[in-house]
């Protein structure tokens, strides 16, 4: 195992909000992922590094070693089953809802309902938990067009404020789970990194006024 501890963000949202928590743990990344082409960013502190990845992505490299440390939102850990991972954190980023929605006035159609989703997992284990058959359609995105198009009576997405469910003439129809996003850490680098990980988690923990779980 290298003497580097490598933390994987995904750009936007999570880099934005996370960037404060860890100047709080002393870690300053030296480019800004945004204008940066590279996928690996120095910090201040010559034995941390970022990897900068698609959101859904950070599980499976905290998972499999590739990075120590990610940040990753409550819904993608959902989806991707949390194996080999702990979450020690809960960073109260990224907040918003992961929801059913669908067109408004529109009943349950009366055979299998169709699911338009990119959280497959999640949606599925939602509807057998309420005795529902559904037949799952994975998406990788806009999936508000779904019900629209007769692809799907129903969709599984993130809601924020609303907005882009009501632009699509859809509405929000039973809430799944509050979503924030988490700190998670790889199992080998928690006990093989365990003092350089701890000091991490307790400043961003601290910074957030949060206690580690
Ligand atoms: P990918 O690039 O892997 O498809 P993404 O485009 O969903 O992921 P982001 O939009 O950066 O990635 O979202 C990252 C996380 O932020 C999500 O997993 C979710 O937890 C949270 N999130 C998504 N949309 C919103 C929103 N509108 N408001 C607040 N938090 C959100
Ligand atoms: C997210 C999410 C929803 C939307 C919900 O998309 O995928 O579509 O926000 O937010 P609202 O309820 O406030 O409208 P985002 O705009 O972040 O784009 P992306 O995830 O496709 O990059």
């Amino acid at each position: 195992m290298s003497d580097t501890l490598t933390i994987a963000l995904s750009k936007g949202r999570i880099f934005q909000e996370t960037l404060p928590l860890l100047a709080a743990a002393g870690i300053r990344p030296l480019e800004d992922p945004e204008t940066s082409r590279k996928l690996i960013l120095d910090t201040d502190r010559p034995d941390v590094k970022l990897v900068i990845i698609r959101a859904t992505d950070v599980p499976t490299y905290v998972q499999y070693g590739a990075a120590d440390l990610g940040v990753a939102g409550k819904d993608v850990l959902m989806e991707h089953g949390g194996e080999g991972l702990y979450e020690p954190l809960d960073l109260g980023i990224a907040r918003c809802r992961l929801m059913t929605a669908g067109r408004p006035g529109v009943p349950e159609p009366r055979g299998r309902m169709r699911v338009a989703t990119k959280f497959a997992n999640v949606a599925r284990r939602f509807y057998a938990q309420q005795g529902r058959q559904v037949e799952i359609i994975k998406l990788y995105g806009s999936m508000e067009l779904a019900p629209l198009v007769g692809l799907a009576d129903r969709i599984v997405d993130i809601v924020d404020t609303g907005k882009t469910l009501r632009a699509n003439g859809l509405e929000p129809l039973e809430l799944i789970a509050d979503i924030s996003s988490r700190l998670v850490v790889n199992r080998a680098a928690m006990k093989m990194k365990h003092a350089r990980v701890r000091a991490i988690l307790e400043h961003m923990a601290a910074a957030t006024g949060r206690a580690v779980a």
